[in-house]
């Protein structure tokens, strides 16, 4: 039964990390550059607004699904693997990765939601005001847009890290004696 619990919640992990990462890879390169081909700036926000709310969804779903099987993960890890209760957690490798993953996934989720509540938000409603004849200049429009750029690549940079930390944690010296 453990067995089957574990291999569902990396299951699960898996899952997550393929709707969340998916879709920013998918925002970036494809969706962006090609929502600049939409000559009309009502239509451009309008669909910008769809993709980004759903994105936002389907990236939350997958955060939930991280957050619930790592934690699973994490609260039977002992048993799972039989590490004695006196190996000190950042003693070993798989716990003081586990602890850098935790702080990186702080800063990251922190960026996303700056970008997803601040930025994203604040960028389309330049442009909406811009479509509906309103006094909102090129610059203005451009520096939002390099600014939300910027901060999405960190976040995604960040992601990736996390997701090699993740995998570093299954590898096979994780419960040898970290460096100190
Ligand atoms: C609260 C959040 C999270 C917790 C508690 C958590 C916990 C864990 C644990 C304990 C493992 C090791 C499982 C094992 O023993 O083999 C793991 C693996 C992994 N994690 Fe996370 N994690 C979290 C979020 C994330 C995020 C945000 C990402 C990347 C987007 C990520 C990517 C990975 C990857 C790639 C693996 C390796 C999966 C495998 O092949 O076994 N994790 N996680």
């Amino acid at each position: 039964m453990d067995n089957f619990l574990h291999i569902t919640a990396t299951w699960l992990h898996i899952l997550g990390i393929a709707l969340f990462v998916g879709p920013q890879f998918f925002l970036a390169f494809a969706w962006i550059p090609a929502s600049r081909r939409i000559k009309d700036l009502q239509t451009r926000v309008d669909a910008m607004r769809t993709i980004t709310r759903r994105f936002g969804v389907i990236g939350g779903i997958g955060l939930a699904l991280l957050l619930v099987s790592g934690t699973y993960q994490i609260s039977t890890w002992r048993d799972y693997y039989g590490v004695p209760a006196e190996d000190d957690f950042t003693g070993i490798r798989y716990g003081l990765i586990f602890v850098i993953k935790m702080s990186a996934l702080i800063v990251m989720v922190a960026l996303v939601a700056y970008h997803t509540f601040v930025l994203g938000p604040k960028q389309l409603n330049m442009l909406e005001e811009q479509a509906k004849g309103g006094d909102v200049l090129d610059d203005e429009i451009r520096g939002a847009r390099v600014q939300s750029m910027i901060v999405s690549i960190v976040a995604l940079i960040i992601t990736l890290a996390i997701m090699g930390m993740g995998v570093s944690m299954g590898a096979t010296d994780r419960f040898s004696l970290a460096p100190v």
